[in-house]
């Protein structure tokens, strides 16, 4: 398993628990001595247990070294991060790029590597390509992509019960391979997908990109009903009860966040860009923009309800990773609609029961209180910004005693309006009347 983060270490330790015997190799010391111990380094519930079995079974070991530890294994699995390209929109695939180096030149036996990065369409081909120059074996060596579609937060599950198993395969030994491997799954009756690389590559950004237009769609659906007076609530249960849409992936809010959806809506751009299909592509854009504007459109609420001005107010922002379940913050809605209330002055304290240690690295400047009580103690305004479920239980009443004034926003739709209103808060939501 070449990268251990979210994918390959919920991934190597998945497959050690399907009886295989699994190497994860990372570049990071501390992180492969931690994986070593059996402990993960994020927080993903049930993957410490399953890291610590495989660890004990001396089925599941973790490396530094290519050389030592790739040279033998028979499958190699690509997981390394492609994340969004510092200056522009496309992916960054030098993490990949440097494994296939690493890799190649050890090749020097049949095997099969199999790519679950997410990639831009058309990079499998040459991954085979550049990995058949390289490796000793020549064309011995196959080139696989079997994408994966775990959740955060869900990862094991997502892992051991995926909802398909995408097999893209140029021949039949090496679709065989990913039989073998992924056997127990196949026998427990996981429907699977056998089909080409391009299109095995491209179900994944497909996948993303379909759930990040649908949030944006209903998030637009938010915006008309704030200026027509409607509220989104009660039009996404309508929706949601037509079973061709389907209630799943439709709450409003905030927007979404975190290392796929939004990077992978615009690498998405970027490869239709490159095929010629900029104008069609146009709708992934608008995707994007909507996405974005739904943290500022927090923002101007929030500096709204604070009479114009943020500068001198004190602000509790509850939440920070992208989504409940996580402590993952990268490109989190929360964390940046609190940096931004920041940056205008306000006072920012944020609670997460999860992520606070990662929202202290990034944003240094917030401070981080120890429960939701400190947090919004004395403050002018509340923002509920991630979806963890113990925000939806908080009392109304209790905290109206503890806040400077009683006035929330509620930016992931998790709250009851008439509840909150009734024990006297100034009750604010996207897409909800503010009556
Ligand atoms: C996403 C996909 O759901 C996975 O299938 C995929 O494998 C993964 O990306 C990936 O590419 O590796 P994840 O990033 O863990 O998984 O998070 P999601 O559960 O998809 O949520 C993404 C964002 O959308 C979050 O910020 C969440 O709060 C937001 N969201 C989700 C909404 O705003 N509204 C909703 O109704 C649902």
């Amino acid at each position: 398993m070449l990268g251990t983060g979210y994918l390959g270490a919920t991934h190597a330790a998945c497959l050690a628990a399907c009886g295989h015997h699994v190497v994860g190799i990372d570049t990071d010391p501390e992180r492969v001595a931690l994986l070593q111990s059996g402990r993960a380094p994020f927080h993903e519930p049930g993957l410490d247990e399953l890291l610590s079995r495989g660890v004990d079974s001396g089925r599941l070991t973790f490396h530094t070294d290519y050389a030592a530890a790739a040279r033998d294994c028979n499958v190699h699995f690509v997981c390394v991060g492609t994340p969004q390209s510092a200056g522009s929109s496309a992916a960054d695939l030098s993490a990949l790029w440097a494994a296939v180096s690493s890799l190649g030149p050890l090749l020097d036996r049949p095997c099969l590597v199999v790519g679950k990065s997410t990639v831009p369409v058309g990079t499998a081909a040459h991954v085979r390509d550049r990995l058949r120059c390289l490796a000793p074996a020549g064309s011995a060596v196959g080139v696989a992509w079997n994408p994966e579609f775990l959740r955060e937060g869900h990862a094991v599950e997502d892992s051991l019960r995926p909802d398909r198993l995408v097999f893209g395969a140029e021949t039949n030994e090496a679709d065989q391979v990913l039989r073998d491997v992924y056997a127990p799954l196949l026998a427990a009756g996981v429907p699977s997908v056998h089909t080409d690389l391009a299109t095995a590559e491209l179900a994944k950004v497909s996948a993303n990109a379909m759930l990040a237009t649908r949030i944006s769609l209903v998030n637009l659906l938010a915006e008309v009903c704030e200026a027509a007076d409607a509220d989104v609530a009660d039009l996404t249960t309508i929706l949601g009860l037509d079973e061709r849409i389907g209630s799943l992936f439709l709450t409003p809010g905030v927007g979404f966040g975190g290392g796929c959806l939004p990077k992978d809506t615009r690498a998405f751009v970027a490869r239709a860009e490159e095929l010629g299909l900029g104008e069609p592509a146009g709708l992934l854009r608008e995707v994007d923009a909507i996405n974005m504007r739904q943290r500022a459109r927090t923002v101007d609420l929030a500096v709204s309800l604070l009479g114009g001005r943020a500068s001198g107010c004190a602000v509790a922002v509850l939440g920070a990773a992208f989504k409940a379940g996580s402590d993952d913050v990268r490109d989190s809605p929360a964390l940046d609609v609190a940096a931004t209330l920041g940056a205008r002055g306000a006072v920012v304290r944020v609670f997460d029961p999860e992520a606070r240690d990662n929202a202290r690295r990034v944003h240094p400047e917030l401070s981080y209180p120890d429960d939701i009580e400190s947090a919004c103690r004395d403050v002018d305004l509340v923002l509920l910004l991630t979806d963890w479920p113990e925000f939806a239980g908080i009392d109304p009443v209790s905290l109206a005693e503890v806040v400077g004034t009683a006035r929330i926003i509620d930016g992931r739709l998790a709250l009851d309006p008439d509840k909150w209103r009734a024990a006297g808060w100034n009750f604010h939501a996207l897409g909800r009347s503010a009556r």
